[in-house]
């Protein structure tokens, strides 16, 4: 058996009174695309936000390649080698699609910031900051060479969402649509090469044709050994892009298997179903989710349906 990309034991996290995050325990392998869905406030995105230490766990431990990182900084996790996206999008909006890119890779320059490691002891950080200026002014074959790779990472993630964001690379963000917004911040994690990549619901506010191309670019990724944590509430995509699916409710993990499993587990849909029929709306129905339980199990969310000067795409 391979050693575990992530693995997450007894993890915890409170608001308050709110168990956000109760002892969730599981593990992505390396290569594996691992979603996890449940009904809107469950912990999904506390878990994203513990995993990639947005936030500090209340307790348990998590491990990336075998080293614990659940007392590291965002920066030193992303060093680790995960990246993620939000659930909301988050771009710098008056930066290029190019320079958005080009921040996923910052905290990776070497001949652009030297002594970078300073930067973390209070009293000396004027070294680090000086040597970036010095080099950002006068250069170095070091940093010119550099330069070459950034932009030949730049234009290998605009490639990959050629159709849409390869004429817009010079755009600053806020011109770009809804959607491409959300493709650049897809774009910029990946210029990390993450060994994860986590994302929060990257179809959120995309129409059928825009969804049907995120599900493509994630199967191209895991075709390539991607591994990938996904929050999702397309269940759909999830089914098909999904070796294994986790279940959460209430803070728990209350399901977990293979797409085909978890669909049919009458735990799942008494969590999904089970609202519609508190609140007087149906029963549950035997059996795996329908299109329309599905498709009810969709966040419509007022503030991701905005859509930019550019079009629907
Ligand atoms: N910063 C916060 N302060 C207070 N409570 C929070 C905070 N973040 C999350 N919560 C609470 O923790 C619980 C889990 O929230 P979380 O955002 O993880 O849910 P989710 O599964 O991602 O839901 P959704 O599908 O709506 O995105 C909810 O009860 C939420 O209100
Ligand atoms: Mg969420």
């Amino acid at each position: 058996m391979t050693a575990a990309l992530l693995d997450v034991t007894g993890l915890e996290r409170h608001f308050d009174g709110v168990r956000a995050v109760d002892g969730v325990t599981f593990q992505v392998q390396p290569g594996e695309v691992v979603s996890i869905i449940g009904p809107n406030g469950s912990g999904k995105t506390t878990t994203l936000n513990l995993v990639t230490g947005t936030i500090p766990a209340h307790g348990g431990t998590i491990a990336l390649d075998g080293a614990r990182i659940d007392h590291a900084s965002t920066v030193d996790i992303a060093e680790h080698g995960i990246a993620r996206t939000f659930q909301n999008g988050r771009v710098f909006a008056t930066l290029s699609v190019a320079d958005n890119i080009e921040v996923g890779i910052h905290s990776q320059l070497q001949a652009h910031r030297p002594f970078r490691r300073l930067s973390h002891v209070f009293l000396l950080r004027w070294i680090p900051l000086l040597a970036e200026l010095f080099v950002a002014v006068f250069g170095t074959p070091a940093a010119r060479r550099e330069r070459a790779g950034i932009d030949t990472v730049i234009d290998l993630e605009v490639d990959r969402f050629e159709a849409r964001l390869g004429p817009r690379r010079d755009d600053p963000a806020y011109t770009l649509s809804y959607a491409n917004r959300r493709r650049t911040e897809i774009a910029r994690a990946l210029a990390l090469q993450p060994k994860l990549l986590v994302l929060d619901e990257p179809t959120a506010g995309m129409n059928q044709s825009e969804t049907a191309e995120v599900l493509a670019q994630l199967l191209e990724l895991k075709a390539a050994g991607q591994a990938i944590l996904l929050v999702e509430h397309k269940l759909d995509l999830v089914m098909t892009v999904s070796d294994r699916v986790i279940v959460m409710d209430g803070g728990r993990i209350i399901a977990e298997g293979d797409p085909q499993t978890v669909r049919t587990d009458p735990a799942v849909i008494e969590a999904y179903l089970g609202r519609r029929r508190e609140s007087g709306s149906g029963a549950a129905a035997p059996g795996s989710l329908s299109e329309d339980e599905r498709s009810e199990t969709e966040t419509k969310r007022g503030d991701l349906a905005d859509s930019g000067e550019e079009g629907s795409a």
